[in-house]
């Protein structure tokens, strides 16, 4: 398969070879990042919130998911403090090429790319950016998060990211009350969010997906 991918709603998506996985549904990348991470994951807490609003991302990948935070953020003028892992960057070179700007109308994109690793970035009034280059299993941060964009790569690729103990650690990290948004809604996903400590709900997934789902650490 090629590496760049034109997917449904004429975003990008990125094809790994290491994984035989793309980053994002074929049914749209734009789509499914504005559907399940910002729609459904922060708008309902960052239209709410007083303070500001703590984000981890499992898999930085190509970007778009912190891309549409950061507008967001700027939007509702609602501080967003936004940090992603990412195990295996994407090449600077390849991620500009993306046409996430031309799609959304939105500037900065490439910063996200560019700005150094490990290391705080205010990348605009009202968020706040920094990015580990490190495996999921391995990081640990002082600071609790009240959303998780949790995108790694689908369970039959990646089965040791969809485990109790996987999410008994992003439970650990995560505020009373946080939410886990993810695409994937297979019963072993499922059971083992209840079992990490999260009430699990199902919800509508973008385009001919049927389900995704939201998940509140109690
Ligand atoms: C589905 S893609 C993420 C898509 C991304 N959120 C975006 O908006 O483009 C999964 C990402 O997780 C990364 N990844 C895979 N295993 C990882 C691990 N153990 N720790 C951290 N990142 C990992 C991959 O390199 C890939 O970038």
């Amino acid at each position: 398969m090629e590496r760049f991918i034109l997917t449904e709603d004429g975003s990008h998506s990125l094809y790994s070879p290491q994984y035989n996985q793309q980053y994002h549904s074929l049914q749209g990348a734009l789509t499914e990042s504005e559907h399940i991470y910002i729609q459904l994951g922060l708008f309902p807490i960052l239209s709410q919130a007083s303070s500001p609003v703590h984000v981890f991302e499992m898999g930085f990948g190509t970007g778009l998911n912190a891309f549409l935070a950061w507008k967001l953020a700027d939007r509702l003028q609602k501080p967003v403090d936004y940090t992603s892992v990412e195990a295996f960057p994407v090449p600077v070179e390849e991620a500009v090429s993306l046409n996430y700007e031309t799609l959304t109308g939105q500037t900065g994109f490439a910063q996200l790319h560019e700005c150094g690793w490990s290391a705080e970035h205010q990348l605009s009034e009202n968020f706040t950016f920094r990015k580990e280059n490190v495996y999921l299993q391995n990081f640990r941060s002082d600071q609790l998060f009240d959303v998780i964009f949790y995108d790694a790569f689908d369970p039959r690729a990646q089965p040791e990211l969809w485990v109790e103990e996987i999410f008994s650690q992003i439970a650990a990290q995560t505020c009373t009350g946080g939410v886990l948004v993810t695409y994937s809604s297979k019963g072993i996903v499922k059971r083992a969010l209840r079992a990490a400590g999260f009430n699990v709900e199902r919800h509508k997934g973008p385009g001919r997906k049927t389900h995704v789902l939201k998940a509140i650490k109690y």
